[in-house]
């Protein structure tokens, strides 16, 4: 006897073993037990076992639940003034430049509790959620000194604690240089890989290491030097690459056996073929390429002639992803980027899961995985990317108890 059996429903499964556009399993049914899924199939296939609830679903369509595998929902303050300035002609490296971007909001972050934080990103996280996300990554960087960027990772694993979430923490020791280091950006260098990593991993705050390698943030040997580090303090790694420029970030983070490198509008060929050889995921970012009006698209053809699995994430941020909506995000990355609607929903669902190391546990509607699902008002899995802001699923379920 299980717990619980969806029926009357359709099953985009997301899993690339099940034949056919979503791995579909048109009127099928799925068995959930102790919070993971025991068994999905056709409704015959399923006809002789029972539950201590059966649920008709009226012929909606189930998904995995949403994975949002890189946000930066934590912080204090917002850059609206920024958004202005853009929109009168600014750029974004040219408004980092003058100290505003990054360092503006970690002013605002480092003057606030952990409480504070946790409150602050609290709303953004509803919304999230209400779109339909069940699983999300939340990284550190607007600390950018040891305690801040500890409180920030704390700030995190209390939101997942409190909410039917799951988060996983990625400290974002390299986002920007502090003031305070401006002459001295070795030392900061030092502090990331002989502190910050060796803390948040002591406390276990942190499942992976990132940097932003960049012109404006930091230089593929200073990346290196981190990875270094996280490597020795048993800590996965992650790479905000080839965003504005090309710096070969990609390369870099395959070497160290990076999960995904992120963004990537500047990706060349080489590039993508290290991904592919690391099995690295492709995150892609749209939100980030909308609103600062980048023209230059992340090269989806090549991703997909070297294979490499591409996810689609939020990217949610102060600066340049005020995002709050994954379905938005599924959209302009089928508009912008080229992503097939298919394409999309993998990337915000299994390849999300593997960007983050967790392919064999989320990501798709599998016997054997946790019971995370959504469940949506449509008649076919493209609407998700079709309608322009539309609401969420009409439930969420995380590890098997509707959320
Ligand atoms: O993913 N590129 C660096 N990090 C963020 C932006 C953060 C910010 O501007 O506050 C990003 O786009
Ligand atoms: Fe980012």
């Amino acid at each position: 006897m299980w717990d619980r059996l969806l029926i009357d429903c359709h099953v985009a499964t997301m899993d690339p073993t099940v034949a056919g556009p979503f791995g579909a399993i048109e009127n099928g049914a799925i068995g959930i037990q102790d919070g993971r899924i025991v068994r999905v199939g056709r409704r015959t296939e399923l006809a002789g076992y029972q539950a201590q609830s059966v649920e008709k679903l009226d012929g909606a369509w189930v998904t995995p639940g949403l994975v949002d595998c890189h946000t930066h929902l934590v912080f204090a303050g917002n850059r609206a003034n920024e958004f202005e300035a853009r929109l009168e002609g600014a750029t974004y490296e040219e408004i980092a430049a003058a100290g505003g971007g990054i360092l503006s909001t970690v002013r605002a972050t480092r003057q606030a509790s952990e409480a504070e934080l946790a409150e602050a990103s609290r709303p953004r996280l509803k919304a999230l959620m209400a779109g339909g996300v069940t699983t999300l990554e939340i990284k550190s960087g607007y600390g950018l000194d040891v305690d801040a960027e500890l409180r920030m990772l704390r700030a995190a694993g209390a939101l997942g604690a409190s909410e039917r979430v799951r988060v996983a923490r990625t400290l974002l020791a390299l986002h920007a240089l502090p003031p305070e280091f401006a002459e001295r950006r070795h030392e900061f260098v030092e502090l990331a890989c002989g502190t910050m990593i060796p803390a948040a991993a002591r406390e276990g705050l942190a499942e992976a290491v990132d940097a932003f390698c960049e012109g404006i943030g930091f230089t593929a040997d200073e990346v290196d030097a981190l990875f270094e580090a996280a490597a020795a303090h048993g800590l996965r790694v992650k790479l905000h690459a080839e965003q504005l420029s090309n710096l070969h970030g990609a390369k870099l983070a395959a070497e160290h056996h990076a999960l995904s490198a992120d963004h990537l509008e500047h990706l060349d060929e080489a590039g993508a073929a290290t991904m592919a050889e690391a099995g690295m995921v492709a995150v892609l970012l749209p939100g980030a390429f909308y609103a600062l009006k980048e023209t230059r698209k992340p090269p989806v053809d090549l991703l997909r002639r070297h294979n490499v699995p591409m996810a689609v994430a939020t990217d949610c941020n102060p600066g340049t992803s005020p995002v709050t909506s994954p379905t938005l995000m599924m959209s302009m990355a089928c508009t912008l980027f080229g992503l097939t609607p298919e394409e999309a929903l993998a990337g915000m669902t299994r390849e999300g899961a593997r960007a983050l190391g967790l392919q064999d546990e989320i990501g798709t509607v599998t016997a054997g995985k946790a019971a995370d699902l959504c469940v949506w008002r449509v008649e076919r899995p493209a609407e998700l990317c079709y309608w322009i802001g539309m609401p969420g699923p009409e439930r969420r379920i995380v590890a098997g108890v509707d959320a």
